[in-house]
């Protein structure tokens, strides 16, 4: 018998603090959603690795993808906190889902809506909220991970156009994205303060997908590599300013950041259902194993660290929308959430011993999809650089 991922009855977040009347019904909706559509699809779509597009298209229709566009754009100007409660079931649900869910939101339709011309909005944003485009953010490079300003990819201006050429690596939705927000640099050496950001459609010329990645967990979040070849972007989808690219890069990942606290919190979520459930169920020494107080204290602990990882995602995404420095808010609950659902997903497995290492038990799929919230947006080393530079700098 598999876990239960889709029993949401007495749920670990229902211990949590209540959530204002439009809030809840967000989360009504979503876990509903995620319930009906999205876990059944879960097991399927890891172990084929295919895209999630039947459940885009309808998380579209739900209006999930306009989460942070203005409502003059088409989207519904939900917020970060609204987001991230959405998130938080959709991952609990399918983390590939989840991430693509996020990027989408977070990564690519919020750098727009924030730093774009009233021209670039009235663009893509429209079509980005009805899903008719999707998103992807494209700065890591095969040379420039956590060093993001070191990316390599150049710009030249010739003829009221920007020409580009260079290679990204790692990008989430790259391979299916029809809009990315790409950084590319006028002059390496100048690092930061030499970096532009621009939007790019995939049917420019010179764009092309290169190899997709075979991953551990989230395989069915497409992760490939891009190439540009003298692609021409025209002078207007520069974003931002000239130059001031990587501040549009970091602002973007302080909110994305908040979207991979909720997508560790979700799975997280997921473990700790599963390990309740199976406790109760499992019968070693003529009774259940939640009897055992082994079991107990780490089920005590997956709560504990859980509901302060959301906390923290909370209050990072309240700052977020309402305008207020929340750099360090947003690493600490990245950080924290993702060691947490780490720690969470191997006591889930641990919790269900064997079978927690066999694919029937979706719990072998958390433990390989909690990983990648370490290592993507920041690595957790990253975070600690950014918290304690905000720390030491306030
Ligand atoms: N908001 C606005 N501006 C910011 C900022 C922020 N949060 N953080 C830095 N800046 C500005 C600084 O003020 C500075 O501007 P000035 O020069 O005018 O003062 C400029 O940016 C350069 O900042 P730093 O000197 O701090 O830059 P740095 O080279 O030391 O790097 C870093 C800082 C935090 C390490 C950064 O490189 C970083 O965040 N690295 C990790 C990269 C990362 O997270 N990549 C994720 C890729 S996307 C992804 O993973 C998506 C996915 O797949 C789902």
């Amino acid at each position: 018998m598999a876990d239960g991922v889709t029993d949401m009855t007495g749920s670990a977040s229902d211990l949590l603090v209540e959530l204002p009347e439009d809030l809840r019904l967000i989360q009504q909706t979503a876990r509903d959603f995620a319930e009906r559509e999205v876990a059944p699809r879960a097991l399927e779509l890891d172990q084929t690795g295919q895209f999630p597009h039947e459940s885009m298209k309808k998380m579209a229709e739900l209006g999930f993808l306009g989460l942070l566009i203005p409502e003059e754009y088409g989207g519904s100007a939900i917020g970060n906190v609204g987001l991230s409660i959405i998130l938080e079931e959709i991952n609990r649900a399918c983390a590939s889902t989840g991430v693509t869910l996020s990027v989408h939101n977070s990564l690519a339709s919020s750098p727009i809506a924030r730093f774009g011309t009233d021209a670039l909005k009235q663009k893509y944003l429209p079509r980005m909220a009805t899903g008719e485009l999707l998103g992807a953010y494209a700065i890591t490079e095969p040379g420039a991970g956590s060093d993001a300003a070191a990316i390599s990819t150049t710009i030249r201006k010739e003829s009221g156009k920007y020409i580009i050429n260079g290679r990204k690596a790692w990008i989430t939705n790259g391979g299916e994205a029809d809009v990315l927000i790409i950084f590319a640099t006028l002059d390496k050496s100048l690092r930061s303060k030499g970096i532009c950001a621009f939007v790019v459609e995939k049917d420019f010329p010179g764009f092309q997908v290169g190899k997709k990645e075979e991953k551990l967990g989230i395989k069915a979040s497409n992760c490939v590599q891009l190439v540009f070849e003298e692609m021409e972007i025209p002078e207007e989808n520069l974003l931002g300013e000239e130059g001031k690219g990587f501040i549009v890069a970091m602002d973007t990942l302080d909110g994305g950041r908040i979207g991979i606290a909720a997508q560790a919190v979700g799975i997280a979520r997921a473990c700790l259902d599963a390990s309740l459930k199976y406790s109760k169920e499992r019968t070693q020494f003529d009774k259940p194993i939640s009897k055992f107080q082994a079991i107990q204290w780490k089920l005590a602990n997956m709560a504990m660290e859980m509901d302060a990882s959301r906390l923290l995602m909370y209050r990072a995404a309240i700052l977020r929308d309402r305008g207020q420095a929340h750099t360090l808010e947003s690493s600490m609950a990245k950080l924290f959430a993702s060691e947490m659902a780490n720690r969470a997903a191997r006591e889930a497995v641990q919790i269900h011993g064997g079978w927690g290492y066999c694919k029937e038990f979706h719990v072998e799929r958390y433990y390989r999809d909690a990983k990648i919230t370490e290592i993507y947006e920041g690595t957790s080393e990253i975070q600690r650089i950014v918290i304690s530079r905000e720390l030491l700098n306030r």
